[in-house]
C-alpha cells in the first residue's frame, strides 16, 4: 500500500488526478470503478478541468459505480446516479451508454450488475468513518460480491447531510459491489480528507486485516494508493 499525505483537500485531490491522468494517458479506453460522496468531488473537477483545458478524452471510458441507494427514484437530486452526471459525466465528453451505476432491490439485479462489470484498471474510494468501502459495513465478508445492504446508524447518520440533515428521509438500504468485486480491480485509488476519517484510516494502514474494518482488506492487494490529508491521516503513528 502506498500512502501519500497532503496538506489538505484540495492537494489531495490534485494527487489523486496525478493518478488519474497518468492511466488515462497510457490507456484512452480505460475502465474506472467511481465512488460518490464528498472525497472525489475535488477529484472529479481536476478532471473536467483538464479535459476542457486540455482535451483529455473520455469518449472511450467505460465506468461502472460502487453503489446505489434503494428505494430512491435515478433522477432524485440525492441518487448516486443524478450525482455522477452533476459531478462530473455531464462535464466530461464520456458516453452515457458507457456509463453504468447500480439500480435495484433484489439478489438478482445485485448478481446482474456484478456480472455486467468489465475488468476495472483504476477503482476510486472514499471511506467511511467506520471503515467501510462503498456500501461494505463492517462484519462484511472480504469476499462478498454485489449485494443489498442494509446501511449502518452511522452511515445514515454521516449521510443525512445530503437529505435535509433529517435521518428519517435517509434510506437504509443500497445496492453495493462487494468486496470481491472491488479487489478485482487492477489498481485502487483511496482518497480520505477530514478528521473524521482519521480511526478509520489508521486501521486500514497499520491494522490487520479485519472485517469490523473493511477498508483492512486492502492490505492483501498489491496496487492500492491511499492519499489522505493531514486531517484524516492525524492518527498514523509513524
Ligand atoms: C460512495 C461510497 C462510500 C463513500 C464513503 C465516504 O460511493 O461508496 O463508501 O466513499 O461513505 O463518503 P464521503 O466521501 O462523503 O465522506
Amino acid at each position: 500500500m502506498k500512502l501519500i499525505v497532503t496538506e489538505n483537500y484540495d492537494e489531495m485531490s490534485k494527487e489523486a488526478f496525478k493518478v488519474m491522468k497518468e492511466l488515462l494517458e497510457s490507456k484512452p479506453n480505460a475502465v474506472l470503478g467511481l465512488a460518490t460522496g464528498s472525497s472525489p468531488v475535488g477529484l472529479y473537477q481536476n478532471m473536467i478541468k483538464d479535459h476542457k483545458e486540455n482535451g483529455t478524452s473520455y469518449k472511450d471510458v467505460h465506468t461502472y459505480n460502487l453503489d446505489e441507494y434503494v428505494g430512491i427514484d435515478r433522477n432524485d437530486p440525492q441518487s448516486y446516479y443524478t450525482f455522477m452526471n452533476e459531478n462530473l459525466f455531464k462535464d466530461v465528453d464520456i458516453n452515457p451508454e458507457n456509463t453504468h451505476v447500480p439500480y435495484g432491490s433484489t439478489d438478482e439485479e445485485a448478481k446482474k450488475y456484478d456480472e455486467s462489470i468489465e475488468k476495472v484498471d483504476l477503482q476510486l474510494l472514499g471511506i467511511g468513518r467506520n471503515g467501510h468501502i462503498g456500501f461494505n459495513e463492517p462484519g462484511t465478508p472480504f469476499d462478498q460480491r454485489t449485494h443489498i445492504v442494509d446501511l449502518t446508524e452511522s452511515t445514515i447518520e454521516a449521510n443525512k447531510r445530503f437529505f435535509d440533515n433529517d435521518i428519517t428521509k435517509v434510506p437504509t438500504q443500497a445496492i453495493t459491489m462487494g468486496i470481491g468485486t472491488v479487489m478485482d480491480a487492477g489498481k485502487i485509488l483511496l482518497v480520505a480528507s477530514g478528521e473524521d476519517k482519521a480511526d478509520a484510516v489508521k486501521a486500514m494502514v497499520e491494522g490487520e486485516p479485519d472485517i469490523n474494518w473493511p477498508a483492512t482488506v486492502l492490505q492483501n492487494h498489491p496496487d492500492v494508493v491511499v492519499i489522505a490529508d493531514k486531517a484524516a491521516a492525524s492518527k498514523l503513528s509513524k
